[in-house]
């Protein structure tokens, strides 16, 4: 009765409380949650609108940020007061100057279109990093190294005592090499593959951790473990190692706070002792590791650890102007899964399939006599004989091992290494392996998921989930071309092809914020953009469409994010670029000589009996398309930074390399030199073609696609643009007969072949379940994956109609071929969704629209007297706005809010 009584109490409270309350969530800085270690004078603050009700705007802001969580008078250093602005995106910081490590907590308050007011959220921080290079007091320190190649991972450790009562810690930390950080024998933070990959000569991230929990008063010890990585490991196919330095060190610097207010410091410095008998005897990124518990050294970052035979350290004079807080969103261990399927090939390999192929490690629980060996070895597919196979690995040995110790059951994960795989094979495991003694770690880049596509075909379902699977495994802190051989670089043409898509799947801002200032950094002083990203492979060559990433991404990263501050810093990189060009083809506006790749990959009809041409494009032709592309990209970042002189400028140039284009490659009846689909693709995407030709152009297009009996023919550069081109042309159905097709070469072949992940090459394996050739034949590689941008935008139709989607277009393409298709994204502003059910003739369109923004909602073969938006007729609903049939479309303005239509489609 009470129960009841109190349940009713609670219930009414609830019904009571008023239902558009406006409130404030998912407060970021500099793209990230609560960072620690931020550099910026002025951080960017973000934060996003919750309410119920329709056409939400932010009126006014205000934000205060202070020193202490209960936001008092003394520890305030800024209040901003009421701003009327309805900037609720990237909002900088405007108070007192930063100090170095300093916690700032931040709140902020809205008021909306509707006289609503907010309350204060929840208070979020972000927290400096070390601001001075003098604030460095840590040296770096290198542990005694007798192999350099392939050898062991290094451990060193100081002791050391803290004599009062602790209020907080910090640890400041970073390596040349890769490192895990101990303290009193615990890791520190969740993070893998720390400090992350960059250009180490210019670039080191160091990571800040809280690590007040970690330490105590009395005694201590700091333990550092220390991997070659990526800075002195083999890099590329060509024995290319030790291209940061030939010595691997570590810096760490430990400030605790006393409840007193009395600070102590611990650094790495001369009175650190390393040791590297510990039992990683190799690591290597490409090769694996191998890891004997025997020599595990119990004890040794925990304190009073006798360090008897262990060596002094060097301290080195590396630079520490090269230390950076993290920019990235750090790797981390991000979920586990189990095998499907133990079993015996027919050649007797003991193997594991794991049902995905997957991006991280092994989790081995073994147990057995101390001595035995067991070694793990990783593939991606299985060969036409149901064999372990490997060839495509190249010279990458990818193999654990561990041997035990032999003390009752032991769980074994390597530190330095990782691995793309979806089968292991198992050598030496003592007794009867059964799934629960493995677990694959699955291992990226922390990037928070942002959108979902789904539609009534489960190929497409396969395939978009194929796409996310390419991109966990290749977004591993750099954005790599394959996970698995001896490659794993950063190719930059794979980049620029697929990030519009990556923008979809995941948040993506932070870790090209990083990667595009190590695109400057790496940039050749002719402003050329090298194929990889750090140069690992220290080439000075450039190819178009590769090296267009330095503007087709800061571009991309702007749309989505609608981060200005980004597109400025990337400035001189895309203009050094596009300069670099302009100095190769000087007067002649043809850029001869600039393409090394081509239209990479595209089809050769070697695999079966077609007889139609291939898909090859004259990489000149591609070039100069390029060069188009990036001086139009330039030139209206140039007019978004209020670069007038610049953007007039490089306007101009495109308009003549245009014109020249035409001259050189267009004929007057709009064929395009090569007549391939990726010719008119580019031409068509860069907008190359006089209003004229441009509806020729598609319809050679579409022939050649019809000739093929609806396939493609296109490599990495026209493959991303062929549907966008299509649909922007009038042809989606012919999009849509690309996207649907089963058959070699297409989307949908590896899917039916049981592809998890997006492959390198259009026939990575073939109908008899033969292999493309062992030399470059990657099972996860995204570039074919970035037709998921299509699915996102034109399929489910959300279209970004201003940068950072503060402005929305919603455009469903619906075929009768699917009865539905939806998607969702995760915009800085909230949910924006959009999917469609076409049924019986009937089209039912439901849009969501988050706070703060407003949207075009384009309604495809709809008029007004025919829609049913809400339940009510166009007319009638007051919440859309300048409703208007256009071209067989009905065109129609919302703000905020959940929009359901439904017309009769014919
Ligand atoms: C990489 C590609 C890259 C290409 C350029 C390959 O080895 O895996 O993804 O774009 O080389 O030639």
């Amino acid at each position: 009765m009470r129960y009841l009584s109190l349940v009713a109490l609670i219930g009414l409270c609830f019904f009571t409380l008023p239902l558009q309350a406006l409130s404030v969530y998912d407060l970021s800085c500099e793209h990230k949650v609560n960072p620690m270690g931020i550099e910026a004078a002025k951080p960017r603050l973000s934060w996003k609108l919750e309410d119920r009700a329709n056409g939400i705007m932010q009126t006014a802001y205000a934000i205060r940020v202070a020193t202490d969580m209960r936001f008092n008078r003394k520890s305030l250093v800024w209040n901003s007061g009421k701003t009327n602005s309805g900037q609720s995106v990237l909002v900088p910081y405007a108070g007192a100057a930063l100090e170095s490590g300093q916690r700032y907590y931040w709140q902020v308050k809205i008021w909306d279109n509707q006289g609503q007011e907010s309350d204060w959220s929840e208070a979020a921080f972000w927290e400096t990093g070390l601001l001075n290079t003098s604030d460095w007091q840590a040296e770096w320190i290198e542990p005694k190294q007798d192999t350099l190649q392939d050898g062991p991972a290094y451990l060193l450790r100081k002791d050391f005592s803290l004599n009062r009562n602790i209020a907080s810690a910090r640890a400041y930390v970073s390596a040349r090499g890769l490192y895990e950080l101990f303290l009193n024998g615990r890791k520190v933070g969740d993070e893998v593959f720390t400090p992350g990959w960059t250009v180490y000569h210019d670039r080191i991230q160091y990571q800040v951790f809280d690590v007040t929990d970690l330490v105590q008063r009395g005694e201590n010890a700091v333990g550092i473990h220390l991997g070659d990585g990526w800075f002195r490991g083999a890099l590329g196919w060509m024995d290319n190692w030790a291209i940061y330095g030939k010595a691997v060190g570590a810096i760490c610097q430990i400030e605790v706070t006393y409840t007193n207010g009395q600070q102590a410091t611990i650094v790495t410095d001369g009175s650190w002792k390393s040791s590297q008998e510990g039992p990683i005897v190799l690591n290597s990124i490409y090769n694996g590791e191998t890891y004997d518990a025997r020599k595990e050294m119990n004890g040794w970052n925990e304190a009073g650890f006798n360090m008897k035979d262990w060596d002094d350290v060097t301290v080195a004079d590396h630079s520490k102007e090269v230390l950076i807080a993290t920019e990235t969103v750090s790797v981390r261990k991000i979920e586990e899964i189990q095998p499907v399927k133990v079993w015996k090939t027919p050649k007797g390999t003991l193997v594991a399939d794991l049902g995905q192929n997957l991006v991280g490690w092994i989790k081995l629980k073994v147990e057995g006599p101390a001595g035995t060996t067991v070694t793990i070895r990783h593939a991606e597919v299985l060969d036409k004989y149901g064999e372990f196979y490997t060839e495509n690995l190249r010279a990458a040995k990818a193999a654990l091992t561990y041997t035990l110790k032999g003390d009752g059951l032991e769980v074994y994960e390597p530190s330095f290494t990782f691995m793309g795989f979806r089968y292991i094979a198992i050598d030496g495991f003592p007794g009867e392996l059964s799934p629960e003694n493995i677990t694959a770690v699955v291992i990226h880049s922390d990037m928070e998921p942002t959108g979902t596509f789904e539609c009534s075909n489960p190929l497409i379902n396969q395939l978009q989930h194929n796409i996310v699977w390419g991109q966990k495994g290749n977004f591993l802190d750099v954005p790599t071309d394959c996970p698995q051989r001896d490659e794993r670089l950063g190719w930059t043409g794979d980049a620029q092809a697929f990030c519009r898509t990556a923008a979809f799947n995941m948040d993506v801002s932070a870790f090209f914020t990083k990667w595009l200032k190590d695109l400057s950094a790496d940039q050749l002083d002719n402003g050329g953009v090298p194929f990889v990203i750090p140069n690992a492979l220290r080439q000075g060559g450039v190819s178009a469409g590769w090296g267009d990433v330095a503007t087709i991404a800061p571009w991309t990263m702007y749309l989505v994010y609608g981060d200005k501050d980004l597109l400025a810093t990337q400035y001189p990189s895309m203009k050094a670029y596009v300069d670099y060009i302009r100095e190769k083809s000087g007067d002649s506006y043809l850029w001869t000589g600039g393409s090394v790749f081509g239209d990479w990959l595209y089809y050769k009809p070697k695999m079966t009996s077609h007889t139609e041409p291939d898909g090859y494009t004259n990489p000149d032709m591609i070039a100069t398309m390029f060069y188009a592309y990036s001086s139009r990209l330039l030139s209206q970042a140039a007019e978004v930074l209020g670069k007038d002189a610049d953007a007039k400028f490089y306007a101009e140039l495109y308009q003549k390399i245009k014109s020249v284009f035409q001259d050189n490659y267009v004929t007057g009846s709009g064929r395009i030199a090569s007549d391939s689909q990726t010719s008119y693709v580019l031409a068509l995407m860069f907008d190359l073609l006089s209003d004229e030709l441009r509806p020729k152009a598609a319809e050679h297009l579409v022939n050649n696609i019809r000739k093929r009996n609806n396939h493609l023919s296109t490599g990495f550069l026209g493959t991303p643009y062929l549907c966008h081109v299509l649909s922007d042309n009038g042809y989606t159905d012919v999009g849509y007969d690309l996207l649907l097709q089963e058959e070699y070469p297409s989307w949908l072949y590896p899917v039916k072949m049981g592809a998890t992940t997006i492959w390198e090459r259009w026939d990575g394996q073939k109908t008899d379940s033969t292999f493309q050739d062992k030399g470059m034949n990657s099972f996860n590689h995204y570039a074919y994956g970035a037709i998921g941008d299509w699915m996102y935008r034109v399929v489910a139709g959300i279209e970004i109609g201003a940068p950072g989607y503060k402005q929305i277009r919603i455009q469903p393409h619906p075929d009768e071929r699917l009865e539905f298709a939806r998607a969702t994204f995760d915009s800085s502003y909230g949910e924006i969704a959009s999917g469609w059910t076409l049924k019986d003739g009937q089209l039912q369109v439901n849009v969501t629209i988050p706070p703060n923004t407003a949207a075009i909602i384009e309604l495809p073969k709809a008029t007004i007297t025919g829609v049913q938006a809400n339940g009510q007729g166009v007319r009638e609903n007051a919440d859309l706005k300048n409703v208007e049939e256009m071209d067989d479309k009905l065109l129609l303005e919302v703000g905020s809010g959940q929009y359901s239509f439904s017309y009769s489609y014919e």
